[in-house]
C-alpha cells in the first residue's frame, strides 16, 4: 500500500471548505487552489535531498544547507493539473514543469493520451506529479507509467482530493508511490466524480461551466 500523507493543517482545511461550497466563485477557488497547493508542495518536498555549500555571509564564511541535485519537476495532468502546479511554483519557483494531456473517455472512464511533453533529463529529476482529483486513478496510472519509463530519481503524487477507489487503484499500480491529498472523501459516484468532492475541478478553476 503506498504511503498516504493527508495535510490535516486547519489553514489547508478551513481554505478546502470553501473551495468545496458551489457558491464559492472562479476567481476565489482559484486564488484558494494555489494558497493549499503551496503547503500541499511544501510537504511533499519535506524529504529533498539537501546538501551543505560553502557561502559568505557579511558576517564570514559558513556552510550553508543547499537543496542537493537538479531542480525538482513538477509535472501536471492537464487542464486541471495546471491550477496546482502555479500553486506549487510559488513555493518552488526554479521547479520544471512538464504537461501531460489525459482526457477521460465519458463512456469507460479510461485515460486517453493526446500530449506529452516533460523536461529531456527527467531521469536526474526528483518529480512530482500534480493532478487535483484523484477519482478513479485512471488518469494518474497512466501518466505516472509513462513518467516511470524515464527513470526519475524520485516520484510523488500530489491531489487536492482522493477518493478511496482512486487511493487504492493508484497504490495498487504503483504501491511505492508517496501520495499527498488535503481530503479523502467518501466514495466515488456513477459517473466517477468524488463525493461529496466540489464538481469538476477545471471547471471550477476556469469557470467553463
Ligand atoms: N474530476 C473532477 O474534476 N472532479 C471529480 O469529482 C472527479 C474527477
Amino acid at each position: 500500500m503506498a504511503e498516504v500523507t493527508v495535510v490535516k493543517h486547519p489553514l489547508v482545511q478551513h481554505k478546502l471548505t470553501v473551495m468545496r461550497r458551489k457558491e464559492t466563485s472562479t476567481s476565489k477557488f482559484r486564488t484558494l487552489l494555489h494558497e493549499i497547493a503551496m503547503f500541499l508542495a511544501y510537504e511533499a518536498t519535506r524529504d529533498l535531498p539537501v546538501t551543505t555549500r560553502e557561502i559568505e555571509t557579511p558576517m564570514g564564511p559558513m556552510d550553508a544547507p543547499t537543496i542537493d541535485g537538479k531542480k525538482v519537476c513538477f509535472i501536471s495532468i492537464l487542464r486541471a493539473g495546471n491550477g496546482l502546479v502555479d500553486g506549487m511554483l510559488t513555493a518552488v519557483p526554479s521547479a520544471r514543469v512538464g504537461h501531460i494531456g489525459l482526457y477521460r473517455d465519458h463512456d469507460t472512464l479510461e485515460a486517453v493520451e493526446y500530449y506529452f511533453k516533460v523536461p529531456t533529463d527527467l531521469g536526474n529529476r526528483d518529480v512530482i506529479v500534480a493532478d487535483p482529483m484523484l477519482a478513479t486513478g485512471n488518469s494518474a496510472i497512466a501518466a505516472l507509467e509513462k513518467i516511470k519509463a524515464l527513470k526519475p530519481r524520485s516520484l510523488k503524487f500530489v491531489c487536492l482530493l482522493a477518493a478511496p477507489e482512486g487511493i487504492a487503484a493508484l497504490s495498487e499500480a504503483n504501491p511505492d508511490l508517496p501520495i499527498y491529498t488535503a481530503a479523502i472523501d467518501d466514495h466515488l459516484n456513477e459517473q466517477g466524480y468524488i463525493v461529496p468532492g466540489l464538481g469538476d475541478a477545471g471547471d471550477r478553476i476556469y469557470g467553463t461551466k
